[in-house]
């Protein structure tokens, strides 16, 4: 597909172009396997000499299609999908780092992608560094040593809800010689496209905005092609043969899909961390509204931000980017599209967490569920659920105030999402 297109065009029709007579609507490949004329044939393919599929493990031609939508909306040269989020995170760092390695990560990431760096990766031998945006550069640098492999961050984290600052980390790291991996799970290439604030990898879990409709879990990494492995000096994972692949040395064969080559045929194959078919074929479904439902998200969290802060009679604080006087504003702005900011507003009610507990079943149209970035808004309260086993205290040291909501917005209509939550509240007061 011309790369040319817009953005919503790709979200469209990206990834796949019937040809005469094929079906216009992409085919599900449910397939494990393929046939070759000749075994000489199938033996290019195994030396990476000749492109296609041998086995659903490592790709599908359904997945392949959905893959390359992705890579066009986030302009990379090329991306794999996983089976979920978790596995894109996990093998984005563990693609360029081995044990006795290092990375740095922000404090601010999702909750289970923390958990995967500093407890799980640390048993496989991989140090994840904790930095946060109130450290001084010399205090970030000094995180940095010549075993530090890349740096790790949220374009809109979850549940925090800080904006990335690109123009200030992503020099920092690239002085240190690393690149920077991205989760634009929240912001989705939509809003945001990383790479053009010279990013060099970008994960998703698809499971959010891109699915949107709660069906599929699953995940996508996104290489960009433009970290000079070579030159760093410090990857000889991608730049010395790879002996589990018959001698073969990424960079020289692959040139700028080196990364995202050596990820698929060596950790998928070795992982199996795989996306399905039909999952691939939802995802696509709910791919080809991305453009509508995250514009419409954004719009309706606005609103209710406003509706929230309106009520400090009974709301304590209300966090959302795109809210104008939000101290994040100024760098949705800056790097958001119209400074749209997804649909997740997070606030803090006042009476702790028995008052968040009724005013959530006190919601009728907003469902409680573990969840967040679907079409239909729901509602979670960290405190009784995700982290109910920590005293107040415990909570409060971890950045989480007893009363904290973390409010998904949907695609409804704005007006029935605040009268709900204005029933609620005043059953609550
Ligand atoms: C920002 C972010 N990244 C990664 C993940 C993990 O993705 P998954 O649940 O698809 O494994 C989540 C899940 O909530 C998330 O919110």
């Amino acid at each position: 597909m011309n790369s040319k297109w817009d953005r919503s065009t790709i979200c469209v029709q990206g990834g796949y172009e019937p040809g005469n007579g094929e079906p216009r609507v992409l085919p599900i490949y449910q397939s494990t396997t393929y046939r070759y004329d000749s075994a000489e044939e199938l033996a290019k393919l195994f030396d990476l000499e000749s492109p296609g599929h041998m086995y659903t493990r490592i790709s599908n031609p359904t997945v392949e299609m959905v893959e390359k939508k992705i890579a066009d909306l986030e302009g990379g040269v090329g991306a794999m999908m996983t089976s979920s989020g978790q596995a894109a995170s996990l093998i984005s760092v563990f693609n360029i780092a081995s044990s006795g390695d290092n990375f740095v990560m922000m404090g601010n990431l999702y909750g289970g992608t923390t958990n995967l760096f500093l407890v799980t990766m640390r048993r496989m031998g991989i140090e994840a560094r904790v930095v946060t945006s109130g450290m001084s550069d010399e205090e970030i640098i000094s995180c940095f040593d010549s075993r530090t492999r890349c740096f790790f961050g949220e374009t809109i984290a979850n549940p925090s809800l800080e904006v990335f600052d690109f123009d200030r980390f992503v020099p920092l790291a690239h002085r240190m010689g690393v690149p920077v991996i991205i989760d634009n799970t929240f912001a989705t290439p939509i809003l945001c496209s990383p790479f053009d604030y010279g990013v060099d990898i970008i994960v998703h879990s698809t499971t959010k905005y891109m699915d949107g409709h709660a069906m599929v879990v699953g995940g996508v990494i996104v290489d960009s092609g433009n970290f000079d492995w070579e030159k760093s000096g410090k990857y000889p994972e991608l730049t010395k043969p790879d002996e589990s692949y018959h001698g073969v040395v990424y960079t020289k064969q692959f040139g700028r899909s080196a990364y995202i080559t050596k990820a698929r045929t060596q950790l998928m194959r070795d992982l199996g961390s795989t996306p399905q078919p039909m999952s691939a074929f939802l995802l696509n479904l709910g791919l080809e509204t991305l453009h509508l439902r995250i514009r419409r998200h954004s719009e309706n969290a606005l609103r209710v931000a406003e509706y929230l802060s309106s009520r400090r009679d009974i709301i304590e604080s209300v966090s959302y980017p795109g809210l104008p006087g939000d101290k994040e504003h100024g760098r949705a702005v800056k790097y958001l599209r119209d400074g749209m900011a997804s649909g997740v507003v997070s606030f803090v009610i006042r009476g702790g967490r028995e008052r968040a507990m009724k005013f959530m079943d006190s919601l009728r149209l907003a469902e409680i569920v573990v969840h967040v970035a679907d079409a239909r808004t729901c509602v979670l309260n960290p405190a009784s659920t995700t982290h109910r086993q920590l005293s107040d205290e415990m909570l409060r040291a971890a950045g989480i105030e007893p009363g904290f909501v973390r409010f998904s917005v949907g695609i409804e209509d704005a007006g029935d999402i605040i009268r709900d939550i204005e029933e609620a509240l005043a059953k609550c007061l």
